[in-house]
């Protein structure tokens, strides 16, 4: 059985659209007939099993604490993928360092899967930095506002120190005119870091997210054909293709 391919999300500033981005790519991968696991790695603060109207009777801080393997703590979502639900509230998994991190991140690539998405929580502390420099690669999301571009290129410059071999693309969501935020990014990494940033995808600014989670059902079952849920089938398209031709 191949390892499964694993992709970290982060944006360095909070609210950009992770966690919303990551459910998308979880439902169109799947629906595409891969084996997908959206693992919560917003460690400490967990939020994808509420915007999911879940209820899960095992986290990510029972497998952390040893209680139980990662595979006992997955649920199935009708949607097609599975989740590892993380726990809100816990200083301990917030506080995770080092060996504890890159344990996690074996762990996590033990389990039957094609694809795990990684959903981080925002800022650039330990366990971002670690998990994704775990990662096989780094999916930065970011919008136009200027903070959001300030904070992407603080987790970019990071992961380049962390993981100098690694793999990162850019996701620009909400933005007008996405390419000016790709063609600044872009600047910045090859001025300063000496590495082109790839765009990886856009996703346009849609109110049926936010009705989504609204009513805690994935965007892509509750409107299949809208304009965000079109961006991110494409998005999961393009990071496939990218797989296989690597
Ligand atoms: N493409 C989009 N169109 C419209 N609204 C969006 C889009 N993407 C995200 N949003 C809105 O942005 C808000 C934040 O999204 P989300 O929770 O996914 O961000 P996040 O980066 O995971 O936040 P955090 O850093 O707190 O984990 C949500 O309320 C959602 O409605
Ligand atoms: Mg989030």
């Amino acid at each position: 059985m191949n390892s499964p391919r694993l992709v970290a999300i982060a944006s360095g500033k909070g609210g950009v659209g992770k966690t919303c981005l990551a459910i998308g790519l979880a439902q169109s991968l799947a629906e595409s007939g891969a084996r997908v696991a959206l693992v919560d790695g917003d460690l400490g603060l967990a939020n994808v099993d509420v915007q999911l109207g879940l209820d899960p009777r095992r986290d990510l801080g029972d497998v952390l604490a040893g209680r139980c393997a990662a595979a006992a703590a997955l649920m199935q979502h009708p949607a097609g993928f599975a989740l590892l639900p993380g726990r809100s509230g816990s200083a301990a998994l917030a506080g995770l360092e080092g060996a504890a991190l890159q344990g996690f991140a074996r762990d996590l690539r033990g389990l039957p899967m094609d694809w795990l998405l990684l959903d981080l929580g925002a800022g650039i502390g330990a366990v971002q930095r670690g998990l994704a420099a775990a990662a096989d690669l780094l999916l930065v999301i970011a919008t136009e506002e200027p903070t959001s571009l300030t904070d992407a290129y603080a987790v970019l410059k990071l992961h380049r120190r962390d993981a100098p071999a690694g793999k990162a693309g850019l996701v620009v969501n909400m933005a007008a005119q996405p390419a000016r935020v790709h063609a600044a990014l872009d600047a910045a990494c090859r001025g300063f870091l000496g590495q082109a940033l790839p765009l990886l995808g856009t996703v346009r600014r849609d109110p049926r997210v936010a009705a989504a989670i609204r009513a805690q059902s994935p965007l892509l079952t509750r409107h299949p054909n809208t304009p965000a849920a079109e961006d991110l089938r494409r998005l999961a398209g393009a990071l496939a293709e990218a797989w296989a031709t690597a």
